[in-house]
């Protein structure tokens, strides 16, 4: 089906656009009232995300509301991978997710297994349906985990700060933390290719934690794994699939992060989008990066600092307007207007 606004691809693919699109992480979450209410009726968040049909609701809700949104993001999470192996996925309401049988011993990490696909069906009925529901008002993005990312939450059993179980694995018993990173990129690949069947016009991999590992590690660990995708979604034939990845924290290592070639490199707000443009040489697009706690501040920060982020990458093609992270649940949902409608309106002169 042909997309009628297609700036997110063609920008992904360096081609002109009249403005720089953008996209929101978490645009279909708790700050939007519709959202919480559709939620309340799912009953919990994985009773959300196993049914289409509310998974296409939330997935729309952003879209409905913000008619300058240039792309929409398939309602699920990274951890369906995880839960489809058998870890045992609970949220907990205010505590974020949890593991009943995290990976703590050598024997369940040698027990460890590719889900079947079959598990997941329900990840990919969502993405059937949301292509349906959008009728190609936008590109869908289909994402996933980062290998790395995945296993800090199978091995730690809920998010970390520090990671010691996860990084003691890594240290101690480096068989143990390849074989778990090996069997997540090849169930990322399976999970990446049927969202690719189902009608994604783009996918991400979120490395939510490559960051919290030392420079020295970050590619042994993290990117090399995420190479292995990209580089096995290119040989099933999805080379014309554009490819995101997102290192939160990992803007000092654009450089490595080039080597997997990606067709965008997401980034956090602690880098400058010049410099990172600078080590690109403009041959891959970049995307971000204002703090999403701007969006708590005043119209006139909100209105400064959106302009200074797109100054930042200034004249040309190539960049996707996002935040450095998800969306907070605290945002006013108007401020997300005030944003957009300065992206839609001061990003035209440089285009
Ligand atoms: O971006 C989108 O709108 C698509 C949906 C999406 C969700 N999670 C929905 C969600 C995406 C892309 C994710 C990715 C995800 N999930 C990541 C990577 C991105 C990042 O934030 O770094 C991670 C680490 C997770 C794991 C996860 N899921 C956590 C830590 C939590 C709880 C904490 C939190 O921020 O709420 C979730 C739950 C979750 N995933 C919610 C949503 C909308 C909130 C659940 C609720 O309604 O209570």
């Amino acid at each position: 089906m042909k997309i009628m606004n297609d700036s997110f691809l063609k920008t992904l693919r360096l081609e002109k656009t009249p403005y720089t699109p953008v996209w929101i992480m978490r645009q279909a979450g708790r700050y939007l009232p519709e959202y919480q209410q559709t939620r309340k009726n799912a009953g919990s968040f994985m009773d959300l995300c196993r049914n289409k049909n509310f998974a296409t609701e939330v997935t729309l809700q952003p879209l409905d509301r913000y008619p300058l949104l240039d792309a929409s993001i398939l309602f699920s999470d990274i951890l369906t991978i995880p839960d489809a192996m058998g870890l045992g996925l609970n949220f907990i309401h205010g505590e974020g997710p949890i593991f009943d049988k995290p990976l703590q011993n050598e024997q369940a990490v040698q027990a460890l297994d590719i889900p079947s696909m079959d598990k997941l069906s329900y990840v990919f009925d969502a993405v059937k349906s949301i292509k349906n529901a959008l009728n190609g008002r936008v590109p869908l993005i289909g994402f996933s985990g980062s290998p790395w990312t995945l296993a800090t939450y199978m091995v730690e059993g809920q998010g970390g700060s520090d990671f010691l179980k996860i990084k003691k694995m890594a240290y101690e018993r480096q068989d143990l933390i390849h074989h778990i990173l090996k069997i997540n990129a090849e169930s990322v690949t399976q999970y990446l290719t049927e969202q690719i069947k189902s009608g994604v016009d783009a996918v991400m991999i979120f490395d939510s934690w490559g960051g919290a590992l030392s420079h020295h590690e970050y590619s042994e660990l993290s990117l090399n794994y995420m190479k292995v995708i990209l580089d096995n979604l290119d040989i099933l034939g999805y080379e014309h699939i554009p490819k995101i990845i997102f290192t939160k924290g990992g803007g000092q290592w654009i450089d490595q992060q080039i080597i997997a070639r990606p067709d965008a490199i997401g980034l956090d707000w602690q880098t400058s989008l010049k410099k990172a443009r600078e080590i690109t040489n403009d041959k891959i697009a970049l995307q971000g990066n204002m703090d999403p706690a701007i969006l708590l501040g005043s119209d006139k920060k909100i209105e400064e600092e959106v302009k200074k982020v797109l100054d930042d990458y200034g004249r040309g093609e190539g960049h996707i307007f996002n935040l450095g992270h998800g969306i907070t649940q605290f945002t006013d949902p108007d401020k997300v207007d005030l944003m957009l409608q300065t992206i839609r309106e001061y990003s035209q002169q440089y285009h």
